[in-house]
């Protein structure tokens, strides 16, 4: 199978091919990920919530995310590797946005990042784009601003809102973006944004007319429990097949059933 580009990933929406991507943290998952021929492995800042067990991604760091694509990308063969920038790693000032977007690709092995926002974000995406760094856009329901948001709330629900984001979605693509992603949004704005723009919208919430999908991958293994929104589906429940064998292993040591003698060395 061809290896996934920037190029390709904006193709797709033309040929009306769908885009699918999965995030993922390590390189066991990544590698599964990357064989099941999905598009693109996101290296999304959920990694604060799914993996390290905080309430949002705001505490999440660029070392952090460095240190989680460069396992992704060790394991992604095919797919696009995109590193998510965090929270602080590119609001400043469009030079520290410059230098940590290129450690993505320069330490982590990505291909492209992605950042929150839409026309407040312009002129970040625009100077990575003219210093070749693809960007992924990402607008709606953006994790980062859940102090503004008051929650995790849908956005683009009332008239001004939804005007908003579909400028938002236009400045994005005029600034050089080539692809966009489309958090929690009703599923006629994300059609209207989907055929208003040329580059590819990839969807989280945001219904079926997105040109792809990405869901988050503890949510779509059920190993996320703490909360599901309505908008994911569980492709499986793994939860308690993981808890099964922990508790199968413990009572095998407590009972003496392991290890067996074929399970241990002979002298
Ligand atoms: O960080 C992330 O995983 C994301 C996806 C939810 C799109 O931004």
């Amino acid at each position: 199978m061809d290896k996934v580009t920037v190029p390709l990933i904006a193709q797709k929406k033309q040929s009306g091919q769908k885009i699918i991507a999965i995030t993922a943290y390590d390189f066991p998952f990544a590698k599964l990920i990357d064989e099941a021929g999905i598009d693109v492995i996101l290296v999304g800042d959920t990694v604060g919530i799914v993996v390290q067990g905080e309430e949002s991604t705001l505490p999440v760091t660029l070392d952090q995310m460095l240190y989680h694509t460069k396992m992704v990308s060790r394991a992604a063969k095919r797919a696009l590797v995109v590193g998510d920038m965090p929270f602080l790693s590119y609001q400043v000032d469009i030079e520290r946005t410059v230098e940590n977007a290129g450690r993505f690709l320069k330490e982590g092995g990505a291909a492209a990042v992605k950042l929150e926002g839409g026309a407040t974000v312009a002129d970040r995406i625009e100077a990575l784009t003219r210093f070749d760094i693809p960007v992924m856009a990402h607008i709606g329901l953006t994790p980062q601003s859940v102090h503004r948001m008051g929650g995790y709330k849908i956005q683009g629900r009332k008239g001004q809102q939804a005007r908003d984001l579909l400028n938002d979605a236009k400045t994005v693509e005029s600034a050089g973006a080539f692809s966009l992603v489309l958090e929690g949004i009703p599923a006629p704005l994300a059609k209207k944004i989907t055929e208003s723009v040329q580059i590819p919208t990839i969807g989280i919430g945001a219904g079926k007319n997105c040109d792809g999908q990405v869901m988050v991958l503890h949510d779509l293994l059920g190993l996320f429990t703490r909360f599901q929104p309505k908008f994911v589906r569980r492709y499986a429940d793994l939860t308690p097949i993981i808890s099964d064998a922990f508790r199968q292993f413990k009572s095998d040591v407590e009972t003496g059933k392991f290890p067996t003698e074929e399970e241990s060395y002979p002298s």
